[in-house]
């Protein structure tokens, strides 16, 4: 989808141009400003869900530490003045090699929820990945009209994954996402503390509750008796003995690419790559499954020298500005996922916070590249970030 704006670097031009008019950006620009305000904003346990981490938030803080210890070493005078951030990615263009990560029960931050999200996302021509945990149903989130993408948690039963599968794909869905580190929920003090999670209140269950399959498997129907609905839906949501033999009844169902979102060590992902799957996402859930697990970062160069001259190499976790994009890159992703920061622009101002967060990323990076001389994100590789700092 083409970038319906000439230039994300232009971004930067327009906010001091409104500034002649006395208007200033709606949300902070500075990104640990724009994560302190969006938590005075959010409900308490809404943040608290959102904020979590797993155990002592150490890889949470690892995944940021990570991007600190990496250094770019810009090149001067190779007269690039602006860059083009158009990516291909699995046979499709991207307006930019960036997409936004599945995060689900958006609506505990604003009614709208993922359907803002997806707008915000088709203005700016980037991929929304929905998640199977949406407020809202992956055929609303459709209708939004931007490219998207379906996150896939595989359920317990093997007719409501195809039934799930079947409808992405009526529904124009790109590919499907399978997130592997999530077939239990990780320790999270923050919401344990709370004992609170929105999906034990009907919120992050849309895709669940108006499935014709998970509807076939109840006495009564969600709208009259949503506490059996609910207990079946904590039934059947994950799958715990999900395996590698799985991924074949998957690729048989699908002629949409599959990625495999939690990869961190080089033989899963060689392991990806014999099962037919056609990329991998770098994660570890933004440090909410396996505290003290390595950093996105960390493990991205090892998993893109295993498999990224054949596969599509993604990372998330940890991403919160151009620059970080930028170093992510040119260590071997093709693309990045933005998780938290989105949903911080979601709690402040709707559909319009999570433009701006995209914009300002993305005039980050557009900037991060002409000035430290490359022409395109295909351009990076690791000759542009110094050796690791200690
Ligand atoms: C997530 N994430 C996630 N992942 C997924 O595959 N399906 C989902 O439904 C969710 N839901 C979700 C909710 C919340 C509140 C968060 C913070 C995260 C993980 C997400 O896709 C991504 O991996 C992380 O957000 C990346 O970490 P950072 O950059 O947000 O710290």
């Amino acid at each position: 989808m083409a970038d319906p704006e000439p230039r994300f670097g232009d971004y930067y031009r327009q906010i001091y141009l409104r500034g002649l008019a006395g208007e200033q950006p709606a949300i902070p620009v500075d990104p640990a400003e724009l994560e302190r305000q969006a938590e005075q904003a959010m409900e308490p346990r809404a943040a608290n869900y959102v904020y979590a981490g797993a155990g002592a938030g150490e890889t949470m803080r690892a995944n940021r530490e990570a991007f600190r210890r990496r250094r770019i070493v810009p090149r001067m005078l190779r007269g690039v003045d602006s860059p083009d951030l158009t990516t291909q990615l699995l046979g499709r263009e991207l307006a930019a090699p960036l997409l936004l990560a599945p995060i689900g029960a958006q609506s505990i931050v604003d009614p709208e929820g993922e359907l803002a999200s997806a707008r915000a996302a088709a203005a700016v021509g980037v991929p929304m990945v929905a998640s199977s945990a949406a407020s809202h149903t992956l055929e609303q989130i459709a209708d939004a009209g931007g490219p998207r993408w379906f996150q896939l948690y595989w359920p317990n039963d093997p007719e409501l994954a195809a039934s799930f599968v079947a409808r992405a794909e009526a529904a124009g869905y790109e590919a499907i996402v399978v997130t592997v580190d999530t077939f239990i929920p990780g320790w999270k003090p923050r919401d344990l503390q709370q004992a609170w999670l929105p999906f034990l209140e009907g919120v992050g269950v849309a895709n669940y509750f108006e499935d014709p399959v998970f509807r076939a498997g109840l006495e009564r129907s969600p709208e009259d008796d949503v506490g059996a609905a609910t207990g079946h839906f904590l039934g059947v949501q994950l799958n715990p003995s999900l395996s590698w033999d799985d991924l074949a009844w998957l690729r048989e169902r699908t002629s949409l690419p599959i990625l495999l979102k939690g990869i961190l060590h080089p033989d899963d992902a060689r392991e990806a790559r014999a099962r037919g799957v056609d990329g991998v996402i770098v994660s570890n859930h933004g440090g909410r499954q396996v505290d003290g697990s390595i950093a996105s970062l960390e493990a991205l160069p090892a998993v893109a020298e295993a498999v990224g001259a054949e596969l599509a190499v993604l990372l998330d976790s940890g991403v919160r500005s151009g620059a970080d994009a930028f170093k992510a890159l040119a260590l071997g992703a093709d693309a990045v996922l933005l998780g938290r920061p989105y949903i911080w622009g979601l709690a402040l101002a709707g559909e319009a916070g999570v433009e701006a967060v995209l914009r300002m990323l993305l005039g980050e990076l557009e900037l991060t590249l002409a000035l430290s001389g490359h022409s395109s994100p295909a351009e990076l590789d690791p000759s542009a970030l110094a050796p690791e700092t200690p």
